[in-house]
């Protein structure tokens, strides 16, 4: 196991009721701003749950933060936190928002000519307003970690700052209930492939890590399907609630290698050809698996065991059968596993390759060693 520091500084506040405890959340005397998505949360009635809870403080808001939040939205609730003075940021729905707020509260502060600077160079943040959010979407882990992500044209970039992690998480399985299908698969493919981008790398004794994972991997393969045919059970939806959170809280990717090609190359299919995220993901993996199946053979082996409950004497055919399985379940939650799916063919291809060239991600993988002819072949695969 590596060596690792340690620290998760979101409070969680999990259950049923308890975006009534915002009050004691919010430092007394704030001038708040909740900012939210494109109104699901007025359809469900999370957002009168939240103007009850936020009876007796002032308060502002900003809707019309879209799925992959867009830099110039979020610039205009920049210009808001400024001229109202805000010192509080409130994000009430799902990563999206959590990640636009988490922009809006490092922009609002920054010195520097361009906030996209932010994103596009990495630049250095000194400073972000304090956020805290409301979960409606289980699937990112935003909720409880520094990083986000942004576009602006057809590029799609992440950022991570302590700075913008929530000092708390509303987590109310409830709100999920109104999910449609595809969100609920899009989140549940997303946390499952968070985990794999952390535990399907090379041996390095994490016993620990490899249990938590496999841990997480059956809860979501359990209640995935059980969502989407009791989109109201408690129960279930706490779980993938939880489940999901803990797949990138950081908890898992202590002392281990980490992965995280799935999500560059998904995130370029999402800025060109605006597939969800979750469905970037479905597409990506399992023909990332097939090509590095070789260099992940040992922890492919472990996951088609201890996941997939495989027991086929051959590791090669072990491995293929644990790969199958992962497909079928992404099916299962309705996501598609190739491109052809969304009329993408052969010729997308240089163009997610160009633009992982241009935002330099060249050199993906756990160990560095992707890069675009691999890319390229990774994507023939999944045509
Ligand atoms: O905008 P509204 O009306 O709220 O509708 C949203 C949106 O259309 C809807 N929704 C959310 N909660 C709902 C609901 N509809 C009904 N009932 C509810 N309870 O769902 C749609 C999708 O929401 P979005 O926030 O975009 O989904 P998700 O949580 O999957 O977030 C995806 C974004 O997070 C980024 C992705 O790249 C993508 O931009 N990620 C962020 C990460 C992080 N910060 O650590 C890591 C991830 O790997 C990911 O990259
Ligand atoms: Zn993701």
């Amino acid at each position: 196991m590596y060596n690792f520091q340690y620290a998760n500084p979101t409070r969680i506040c999990f259950g049923e009721g308890q975006i009534a405890s915002l009050p004691a959340l919010i430092p007394p005397g704030s001038r708040l701003l909740v900012l939210y998505g494109g109104g699901s949360i007025r359809q469900n009635g999370v957002y009168e749950q939240i103007r009850q809870a936020l009876a007796g403080m002032e308060w502002q808001e900003f809707s019309g933060i879209s799925a992959n939040p867009r830099y110039e939205r979020l610039m205009e609730a920049v210009e808001l936190v400024k001229r109202e003075r805000i010192d509080f940021l409130l994000a009430v729905g799902g990563g999206s928002v959590v990640d636009g707020t988490k922009f809006v509260a490092a922009a609002a502060c920054y010195e520097g000519d361009d906030p996209w600077d932010i994103c596009a160079n990495q630049a250095d943040v000194a400073r972000a307003l304090p956020l805290g959010c409301v979960l409606t979407l289980p699937a990112t882990g935003s909720e409880s970690n520094p990083t986000a992500v942004v576009s602006r044209g057809d590029a799609k970039i992440s950022f991570r700052t302590p700075l913008v992690q929530p000092q708390f998480a509303v987590l109310d399985p409830t709100t999920t209930y109104s999910l449609p299908a595809r969100q609920t698969g899009n989140g549940v493919v997303d946390a499952f492939v968070h985990v794999t981008e952390q535990y399907l790398t090379f041996p390095v004794g994490g016993e620990v890590q490899d249990r938590l994972a496999e841990a997480l991997l059956q809860v979501l393969v359990d209640n995935g399907p059980r969502a989407l045919q009791e989109p109201d059970n408690y129960q279930v939806r706490a779980n993938l609630m939880w489940a999901a959170s803990l797949a990138l809280n950081g908890l898992i990717g202590c002392g281990v290698p980490q992965d995280w090609a799935s999500h560059a190359i998904g995130h370029q299919l999402t800025a060109l050809y605006g597939l969800d995220h979750g469905q970037s993901l479905a597409v990506v993996l399992p023909s990332l698996l097939r090509e590095r199946a070789a260099q992940k053979q040992e922890k492919l082996a472990q996951f088609a065991g201890r996941v997939w409950h495989s027991t086929r004497e051959d590791k090669a055919l072990r491995i293929e059968e644990a790969i199958i399985r992962t497909e079928q379940f992404f099916q299962q939650m309705g996501l598609p596993t190739r491109l052809a799916a969304y009329d993408l063919g052969e010729s997308c291809i240089p163009a997610i390759c160009s633009n992982l060239k241009r935002v330099g991600r060249t050199a993906l993988g756990e160990q560095q060693d992707i890069d675009t002819d691999v890319v390229a072949r990774i994507l023939v695969r999944a045509l």
